[in-house]
């Protein structure tokens, strides 16, 4: 394959890891559903939604226009539910990817294959399980006990408690488990080796309609050591049963000693943000490493912790021209964007001594930003289907 120095991003929301991929030195072309301001050029915004995911050809047409063949390739969100738009999308470079392949994000995501696979007596002897997951509706179970979720799915906002119907196609039942939400970053390599790149608390901000819609998440948390040993040997096996490479995420509910894991996130996640700022160096240079079979290492973690969430917008409303975002702000929608009320607005991030200062502080910044939007977007009347856009450039006589 012939060798370009560009690395081309492709993901719902593309910004954190198309600035990651940046802070390295790489040149990076980015697309995404967003096509937010902070996105660097050149990027393209490509139509889909994020439940139906990425409009297949139009990714590839906007890719070939970006990205000439031999480019790297790093994916964040929106092929786990389509693994075989990442393979398309890979031979219509061809691309050189650099992070998990089309066939280890179907096994990680095949609910059923996922839960045969970490049935072992290795994981169960660690006291650590997975929540019993079922395809179909059997008569035995209760309405109350499960969660039904969407396969390859992603951001919470998919999961519903499960009323006794009938299951939709692409969806799976999963049995509530107890605990306390916590993620592990780690990076692998095919060669086995494993680290730990931090342990972050996570958290729901539910909507009305959507009890586990994602809120965000602080690092590193403090947690016994006997416990980050355990879940970063748990981390260590899973990737090395799937053949995970790169920057990985292993969503997990503690509950005392019993661990119940969630999902594997095969890919940068929402974390992204927060990681970079906790190793000395940033993450990706040994993302794009580990994932290319180089050798790598991760910078020291730095003092302090860091918190960033999801800010939702309070109702709907246009972005005027002009408007100054703080610089603790990301994904930051252009000037004449239209948001709709509960849809994100914006991502921010704080940093404190503890989880507690860095939780407190992002609290405030958040209800800060959200005011500061409302006060000075213009709130819209609804006249049809709207969404955090740019290509929606509305009056800014407000
Ligand atoms: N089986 C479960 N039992 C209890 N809570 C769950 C379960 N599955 C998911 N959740 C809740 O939903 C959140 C997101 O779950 P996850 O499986 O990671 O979905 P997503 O892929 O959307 O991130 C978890 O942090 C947890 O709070
Ligand atoms: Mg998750």
């Amino acid at each position: 394959m012939p060798q370009s120095g560009l690395i081309l991003v492709a993901a719902l929301s593309g910004r954190a890891i198309a600035q990651a991929v940046a802070r390295t030195g790489a040149v990076v072309a980015t697309l995404d559903q967003f096509g937010d301001a902070d996105v660097p050029a050149p990027a393209r915004r490509v139509a889909g939604d994020p439940v139906a995911g990425f409009d297949g050809e139009a990714l590839i047409a906007a890719a070939r226009a970006l990205a000439p063949p031999g480019s790297g390739l790093v994916v964040g969100s929106g092929f786990e539910q389509a693994p075989e738009l990442l393979a398309a999308l890979l031979g219509a470079g061809p691309y050189r990817l650099l992070g998990n392949g089309p066939e280890v994000v179907r096994a990680v995501k095949d609910p059923a294959g996922f839960a045969a696979r970490l049935a072992t007596p290795g994981l169960a002897k660690m006291g650590v399980s997975h929540p019993e997951t079922r395809t179909e509706v059997l008569e035995d179970a209760v309405p109350g006990e499960w969660l039904i979720k969407r396969t390859g799915a992603a951001g919470g906002g998919h999961i519903l408690p499960w009323n006794g119907g009938s299951l939709p196609g692409g969806h799976y039942l999963q049995r509530r488990a107890a605990g306390l939400a916590v993620s592990v970053a780690f990076i692998a390599d095919r060669s086995g080796k494993c680290e730990l790149v931090a342990i972050s608390r996570q958290w729901a901000d539910p909507a009305p309609d959507a009890p586990f819609r994602y809120g965000g998440a602080v690092l590193p948390a403090a947690v016994p050591q006997s416990l980050a040993a355990r879940l970063a040997e748990t981390a260590r096996r899973i990737a090395a049963a799937f053949g995970l490479a790169g920057l990985n995420s292993l969503d997990l509910l503690v509950d005392g000693d019993a661990v119940s894991v969630l999902e594997v996130n095969p890919r940068p996640g929402a974390t992204l943000d927060l990681l970079e700022r906790h190793r000395l160096g940033g993450v990706m240079r040994a993302h794009l490493d580990a994932a290319a079979g180089r050798g790598w290492s991760l910078g020291p973690p730095r003092p302090g912790v860091i918190a960033g969430a999801v800010a939702y917008a309070a109702a709907m409303l246009t972005m005027p021209a002009g408007f100054a975002w703080p610089p603790w702000c990301a994904d930051l929608p252009r000037a004449g964007s239209t948001i709709e009320g509960g849809q994100p607005l914006c991502s921010v991030t704080a940093w404190g001594g503890d989880e507690e200062e860095a939780r407190r502080r992002l609290s405030r910044r958040i209800e800060h930003i959200v005011a500061d939007c409302a006060r000075r977007g213009c709130l819209v009347e609804k006249t049809g289907p709207m969404e955090k856009t740019g290509d929606v450039v509305p009056s800014l006589q407000c």
